[in-house]
């Protein structure tokens, strides 16, 4: 397939910085190839498998066995390209960065009895990367990094040493088993500097296809601070002038192009705003969040109020964000809208709760439903009687 598009994956110890730079990557490409560049990340939460790996990440499953999980991943892989890496590179100059790819599975998933040929086996059909960049840092500058990052230990942080040496021998397999372009980033330094490093790796290959002006334009990119995005309570202020930008009477293209090129400020602020028209009503702000969350209330009839929360995402739907949010959340709530900016798709419904439509035009997210059994009843009576 020569179409000239570009797959890039970004792999590297936890802490080296795969994730910002791989967001930085974006918005820097995006300034010379727009809407062409997409970002992504595996494990995939939303595909195949994904809330099985997510759930033995997190210790929540703890009984499996290491041929499921390397299954569990490669299916989750396949299903990835199958309906978005692929269809995406299928495009013309179209540009995709994975966080994680196939390497990360020969590091994590081999071992003695289950050496990097049959993990690579397992994973044969997952389209080939043009280009692996291995994220290589210290085991000093991974810990203060993981430090900042204020969430729990998952399950493959443990000896950096070792899974740094791992990498160096997978990397060494890929290279010459199956000619595989991988090169090594020292991300050590600064952002700046390691985005350098980057973007010099991306002209290299790229020689033959980007101009010079081009390539002086990805040059001269600066990275961005991170985090800048701050809504506050006072959402209703802003809208009115968001709205006021709108053309008058607009066509649902028009609205779609108009809302992809707001800010991500200007779109959550919208986002808040209709939620506060069906009767969610926004209050204080979550603190400590990985993303940014107010409370939401709605009134139900007779005085009962249902209490829930509006997150915003800005990156592509990470479940792990989702859930990390909900247990950092110490109120109990009942129902959790989350803004998820770019495009839809990523998400994954079968992790949604649907949302149904009351007869008076409002909205409400389908209510939690437990259904009680016979041995349910059967259980609570023998509770009672003993
Ligand atoms: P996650 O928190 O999603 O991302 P990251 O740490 O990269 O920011 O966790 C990914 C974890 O999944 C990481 O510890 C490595 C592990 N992993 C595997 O074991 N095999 C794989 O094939 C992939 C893609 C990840």
């Amino acid at each position: 397939m020569n179409n000239n598009s570009l797959f890039i994956v970004i792999e590297g110890l936890d802490g080296s910085g795969k994730t910002t730079i791989s967001r930085q990557l974006v918005s820097c490409l995006e300034t010379v190839f727009s809407k062409k560049v997409k970002q992504t990340f595996e494990p995939h939460d939303a595909s195949c498998a994904g809330l099985f790996i997510r759930q033995v990440l997190e210790k929540k499953i703890l009984q499996f066995s290491p041929e499921t999980l390397t299954y569990a991943f490669a299916a989750n892989r396949l299903d990835h390209c199958d309906r978005e890496i692929n269809p995406w590179l299928e495009k013309a100059d179209h540009i995709l960065i994975c966080d994680r790819y196939y390497l990360s599975s020969l590091v994590y998933q081999s071992s003695k009895n289950h050496p990097f040929e049959y993990v690579m086996q397992v994973n044969q059909f997952a389209r080939k990367p043009d280009l692996i960049l291995f994220f290589n840092v210290s085991n000093e500058v991974c810990y203060q990094r993981m430090l900042h990052r204020n969430k729990p230990q998952e399950l493959f942080e443990k000896d950096l040493s070792e899974t740094r040496s791992k990498y160096f021998s997978a990397i060494d397999f890929l290279r010459t088993k199956r000619d595989e372009n991988i090169v090594e980033i020292d991300a050590n330094g600064t952002l700046q500097e390691v985005f350098d490093q980057v973007i010099e790796q991306l002209i290299l290959l790229k020689k033959e296809s980007w101009n010079e002006a081009q390539c002086l334009q990805l040059r001269s990119y600066k990275i961005q601070p991170e985090n800048t995005f701050e809504i506050t309570n006072n959402v209703s202020n802003n809208l009115e002038n968001i709205l006021n930008s709108f053309p008058h009477a607009p066509s649902p293209d028009i609205i779609h192009a108009h809302f992809t090129n707001l800010k991500h400020t200007d779109q959550a602020i919208i986002f808040l705003k209709i939620l506060g028209q069906q009767g969610y009503h926004p209050g204080a702000k979550f603190a400590r969040l990985p993303a940014q969350a107010f409370e939401l209330t709605y009134n139900l009839p007779g005085g009962i109020v249902l209490q829930g929360g509006a997150l915003i995402l800005d990156s592509p739907l990470q479940y792990g964000t989702i859930l990390e949010s909900i247990s950092v959340i110490e109120k109990m709530i009942h129902f959790l809208f989350v803004y998820v900016p770019g495009n839809p798709e990523a998400v994954n419904q079968y992790y949604e709760r649907d949302l149904i439509q009351f007869s008076n035009g409002l909205n409400a997210i389908f209510p939690n439903i437990k259904i009680i059994t016979e041995a349910d009843i059967v259980n609570t009576l023998f509770k009672l009687t003993n």
